[in-house]
């Protein structure tokens, strides 16, 4: 296999940084030359000691940079934001324009996330407790859905502007991602620290609602095995799905949002950060003042059904070795992260 260029935009955040540390780990780093788009110096020179060339930019706004990026790579890994779609689209036509000047085909391996399926159990707009497979057509499914999404914008933009301009798309859509990362900077993820400083601040664990809503979870270090599994099939040339039938679960059990504030609270009383174990419930014009987030965004991400199967992830030969007994024992080692915090 000859040298590839691979350009990892969140290389300094969980989901990015366990990424570049599989890309790095991976038995065809030796073929891999890796850069960054970081946005200070300082990751630059972390980054530098590790082999991988960091390049500057502002932010995902600084399109021109992004594009003349991509334009020096031939894959391009986007972890930085799953709702940022002229960043995406920027990407893309980088890759477009390398594979104009090199005749190399390109890929963009995108992260969206599983709210593309949740539903409004909490203002009771439409329940949906189906469970759906990413061997079923996503894309028309984010296509035809009754509702304007920034996730499902982008990952429609990645598709569709991968098809116009000739560059291979494959989006992974992860669920709620758990376990501490093995990046070089951000290792630890956001629902549930961000729960759990909710509950300090209430003094309480709470649950939208009766906190019924399902969704599916995935541990950090099975999930980056994903994006190499895909990249190495891509530059193998195996014949996996890309574009419309390129969408990607990666799960590997489910859990209620119950569940889940019953884990936090136990974990918090052992560390002594809350007084008792009681779930309180809280509507969402409270939850909305409490985290500063529009209340309709917070339905989706704190108390949906979003069910997935990564049924096409496992027939490419996702292999995840983690189930629900680790995210069930996940609580403690996530809380206690958070309690650093507060010493
Ligand atoms: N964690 C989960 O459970 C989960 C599940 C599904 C989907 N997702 C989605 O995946 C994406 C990444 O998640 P994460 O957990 O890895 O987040 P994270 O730890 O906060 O990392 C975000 C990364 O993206 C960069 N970034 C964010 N906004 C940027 C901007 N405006 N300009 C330039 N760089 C920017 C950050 O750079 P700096 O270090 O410079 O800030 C960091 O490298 C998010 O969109 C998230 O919604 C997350």
């Amino acid at each position: 296999m000859s040298t590839t260029k691979i350009l990892i935009t969140g290389a300094t955040g969980y989901i990015g940084g366990a990424i570049l540390s599989a890309l790095l780990n991976s038995r065809d780093a030796k073929n891999y030359e890796i850069s960054a788009l970081v946005r200070k110096p300082e990751y630059v020179t972390t980054l530098s000691a590790k082999g991988v060339t960091g390049i500057l930019f502002q932010s995902l706004d600084d399109l021109t940079t992004i594009k003349e990026a991509a334009t020096n790579h031939d894959v391009v890994i986007n972890a930085a934001s799953a709702s940022h779609d002229q960043s995406a689209i920027a990407i893309i036509e980088g890759l477009a324009e390398r594979r104009k000047n090199t005749g190399v085909h390109t890929a963009i391996i995108h992260t969206s996330g599983t709210s593309i399926l949740a539903d409004r159990p909490i203002s009771g707009e439409w329940i949906d407790t189906a469970i759906y497979s990413d061997l079923d057509d996503i894309y028309s499914y984010e296509k035809n859905h009754r509702e304007i999404y920034s996730q499902r914008v982008v990952d429609l933009a990645v598709v569709e502007t991968g098809e116009k301009l000739g560059v291979t798309t494959f989006i992974i859509v992860p669920p709620t991602i758990y376990g501490k990362g093995n990046g070089f900077f951000s290792t630890i993820s956001q629902q549930v620290p961000n729960l759990t400083r909710l509950a300090i601040k209430k003094g309480q664990a709470f649950v939208l609602g009766k906190g019924e809503g399902i969704w599916n979870h995935v541990h950090i270090l099975d999930l980056a095995p994903l994006y190499t599994l895909i990249l190495h099939s891509f530059l193998t040339k195996s014949p996996i799905p890309s574009g419309k039938p390129g969408i990607y679960f990666a799960e590997t059990g489910e859990h209620t949002w119950l569940e889940v504030s019953q884990g936090i609270a136990k974990a918090a009383v052992a560390h002594g950060l809350l007084k008792d174990q009681a779930i309180g419930s809280i509507s969402l014009a409270e939850a909305a003042k409490e985290t500063g987030i529009d209340e309709r965004l917070i339905e989706l991400a704190l108390g949906s059904n979003s069910r997935a199967r990564a049924d096409l992830s496992r027939n490419i030969g996702w292999e995840p070795s983690r189930g629900n007994l680790e995210f069930y024992a996940h609580f403690e080692a996530e809380v206690g992260a958070v309690a650093k915090e507060y010493k």
